[in-house]
């Protein structure tokens, strides 16, 4: 995609929040980065115009079939002030399989990314920097044609919205408590668990009401079949430490493909920790539980980092793990994660990208 992209200015900015209690995806930025889709132009009207409600047809098909896909990425602002991005190219190709998947028209992802970048310099001063805070980066695609028969829609709209964030659970790295679901389920294969689409959150809400109203933060859903096999929590995906060994389901189709996900198992090869991709039962778990080996248990998402499980609820039965308190794995894996995200620590893997004036 080649095209200028406009500016619409804002009469007014808007205040920012104080940066001491942002909690997650509470405030937006002045400004978003939209597009339009119609299939006989393309993408087309890429912009970055004042964020504010949108105007959209009641017969808009996103109502109606749901074609909604998104991502999640943050920006950082780097110890020595630049402004850093974490492997966003693993979002933009991820954006592209959700798109794939939904039948939604496929983005240039150099264009988006270079768009991205575009819209957080506009505004770089939204990216917060107490500790443990980022800008977060929700870019998201909805079907807006005005129909009402069952079909991929010919027209879309892309936007790209920022948030200036803390931790997703409140607080940062406390041990949070799992509920183990065994009446619904989020996904099953050949669904479209494996990519981020609003629908699997939707079918989430059910049972996390039914977690939260039962003191548990997020679920930990099984697998569809045979209700048996670990998948992954609702936000992050799922790591187990069974005597010294660290195991995380294997991608399935229905498991989301985190880049968290990725980043903590490139880590954990490169400390020498062992660590496998592979089937796990909630059985293996609660048998590593009984005899003692369930050393730690960890979520690892964009939203989340690192966020270290203190208690799993299994058909009544609690699995505490490390006595609620944060192991030294979860805590070195944030710390590290943490230092490489904010140019703190050393990056072998060339995961950043910095964020300097582009051409778009
Ligand atoms: C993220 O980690 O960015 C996600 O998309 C999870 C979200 C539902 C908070």
């Amino acid at each position: 995609m080649n095209q200028e992209m406009s500016f619409i200015q804002r009469e007014v900015l808007k205040p920012k929040p104080d940066t001491s209690s942002l909690g997650f995806g509470k405030y937006y930025s002045d400004y978003m980065f939209v597009m339009d889709y119609q299939s006989e132009q393309g993408w087309y009207n890429p912009r970055i115009a004042p964020y504010e409600p949108l105007t959209l047809d009641p017969s808009a098909m996103v109502f109606h079939y749901g074609q909604a896909i998104f991502e999640g990425m943050k920006a950082y602002k780097g110890t020595d002030g630049t402004i850093q991005l974490f492997r966003p190219e693993k979002n933009m190709n991820r954006l592209n399989q959700s798109c794939d998947r939904l039948c939604i028209p496929p983005i240039d992802e150099e264009y988006l990314l270079r768009a991205i970048k575009q819209l957080i310099l506009t505004e770089k001063d939204w990216i917060p920097d107490g500790d443990g805070t980022s800008l977060y980066i929700r870019p998201f695609i909805f079907s807006t044609e005005a129909y009402l028969g069952v079909r991929p829609a010919k027209e879309y709209k892309l936007l790209v919205i920022l948030s200036p964030s803390g931790a997703y659970y409140g607080s940062q790295l406390s041990p949070v408590k799992i509920y183990v679901e065994e009446q619904y389920v989020r996904a099953s294969i050949g669904g479209v668990g494996h990519v981020k689409t609003a629908g699997n959150y939707a079918a989430s809400l059910k049972a996390q009401e039914k977690a939260e109203k039962n003191g548990y933060a997020q679920i930990l859903w099984l697998d569809s079949k045979e209700n048996k096999y670990v998948e992954e929590v609702g936000s992050m995906n799922i790591f187990f430490k069974i005597n010294g060994e660290v195991v995380t389901p294997k991608l399935n189709g229905s498991i989301l493909p985190g880049i968290t996900r990725d980043s903590v198992i490139q880590l954990l090869k490169y400390w020498d920790i062992p660590v496998r991709e592979e089937k796990i039962s909630i059985q293996e778990v609660y048998a590593a539980h009984k005899s003692g080996e369930l050393e730690e248990v960890f979520g690892a998402g964009t939203a989340a980092v690192i966020s270290p499980v203190g208690e799993l609820n299994w058909n009544d039965h609690a699995i505490v793990i490390n006595d609620h308190k944060i192991g030294q794995l979860s805590q070195n894996l944030y710390d590290e994660m943490t230092g490489i995200q904010l140019g703190k620590k050393e990056d072998p893997f060339n995961w950043i990208v910095k964020v300097a004036q582009v051409g778009v």
